[in-house]
């Protein structure tokens, strides 16, 4: 392991954005040391003055605004849940995560079974994946960095203190980028819309971030695989700040065998939007449910005749269906559901009969 890259702490250059207004204003690195809140106006301690010294608390370490931050809300891995439900992981039907059901072409296990030097780091560059991910996305691989998950690119980016905007349309995307502003375009679920991918925009937009993920369009969710398409001004200073090996040699060969089957990929895509489309009819026809028109592989759902969302989270549950529900203020009252495979949608609608009794 290179502990020497691990540990270094890097301040990019201050021109490295100087034309972005949300210019990276504290040192980048891969280990931040701070020093204790509680010690760090404190010069020359006296030894009594030591000694009477509260010793600090691990949350003095922390930052302040990750203090305050609100967890994350983990979905149940399958075992966990297997055995708090009672029943075998194959037997239940997740909708929670918008994870693609019908997982990667055949040849992603050829692959992985195929592996012949797990032992040895990944290549802190993936080539193989970049020059995989040029060929299909038609932009030099110079432009795209790969991450653990569009999850870790997020991340990176955020440790830069760039702000994160989604936006859809063209024409709102050019009034945005007109702005002194970084703009990042979260593509995740792009294969189940009719739009075209922006990532070539970011050649001429030095302000555009586009960020894609393996985990919906190939199944590969639990692998770990994300990319994204960045103007060369700023690619260089997130090489500096990534983790150096961030794709395993796993998760690079798994997405490189995806890409060589692209029409099963096409296939999945296509049973996602015919089953898309059924789910939003019949969700249609449960009179405690609105749901929203979806350009993903989710359907949002309003909960309305006094119903509780979190209780129909919890019934559904109990039959062996998993779906997310939301109790934040923003989307209070709100579920959402996963697109699943025609067999997971019919156990979805018996539930939610049963809930209507
Ligand atoms: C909008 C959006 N972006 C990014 C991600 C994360 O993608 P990945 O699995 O590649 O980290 C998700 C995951 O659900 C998502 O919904």
């Amino acid at each position: 392991m290179d502990c020497s890259a691990r540990f270094r702490i890097r301040t990019p250059s201050p021109a490295a954005s100087s034309h972005l207004a949300g210019e990276s204003r504290r040192p980048v690195g891969r280990v931040s040391v701070r020093p204790m809140a509680s010690a760090a106006s404190v010069e020359e301690p006296t030894a009594a003055a030591s000694e009477t010294k509260r010793r600090p608390t691990g949350d003095s370490f922390i930052r302040r605004h990750l203090r305050s931050l609100a967890p994350y809300q983990p979905i149940l891995p399958f075992e966990v849940l297997s055995a708090r439900l009672g029943r075998k992981p194959e037997d239940i039907v997740k909708l929670d995560a918008n994870e693609n059901p019908y997982g990667p072409p055949p040849e992603v296990a050829t692959a992985l079974g195929n592996l012949k030097f797990p032992y040895v780091y990944p290549d802190p560059e993936s080539r193989h994946l970049r020059a995989a991910l040029a060929e299909d996305c038609g932009l030099e691989s110079e432009y795209i960095l790969a991450g653990c998950g569009a999850d870790e690119l997020i991340d990176l980016i955020m440790r830069l203190e760039f702000s994160i905007s989604i936006i859809i349309n063209d024409e709102d995307l050019l009034k945005i980028l007109d702005l002194p502003i970084l703009v990042v375009l979260d593509e995740a679920y792009i294969e189940f819309s009719s739009l075209q991918t922006r990532m070539s925009w970011v050649k001429k937009h030095d302000n555009l971030i586009v960020l894609r993920t393996f985990s919906k369009r190939a199944g590969l969710a639990g692998l770990r695989v994300g990319y994204g398409a960045f103007p060369l001004s700023i690619i260089e200073y997130l090489w500096r700040a990534k983790q150096p090996y961030n794709v395993s040699v796993a998760a690079e060969v798994s997405a490189c065998a995806a890409l060589q089957n692209p029409a099963y990929l096409e296939n999945v895509k296509n049973l996602l939007l015919q089953e898309r489309d059924r789910l939003f009819d019949l969700l249609k026809g449960i009179p405690f449910l609105k749901p929203f028109p979806s350009h993903s592989n989710f359907i949002l759902c309003e909960v309305t005749s006094g119903k509780d969302a979190k209780k129909i989270k919890e019934d559904l549950a109990k039959m062996g269906v998993m779906i997310r529900h939301y109790d934040k203020k923003e989307l209070k009252g709100y579920i959402r559901i996963s697109v699943g495979k025609p067999e997971h949608t019919d156990a979805l609608m018996k539930g939610l009969k049963a809930l209507q009794l």
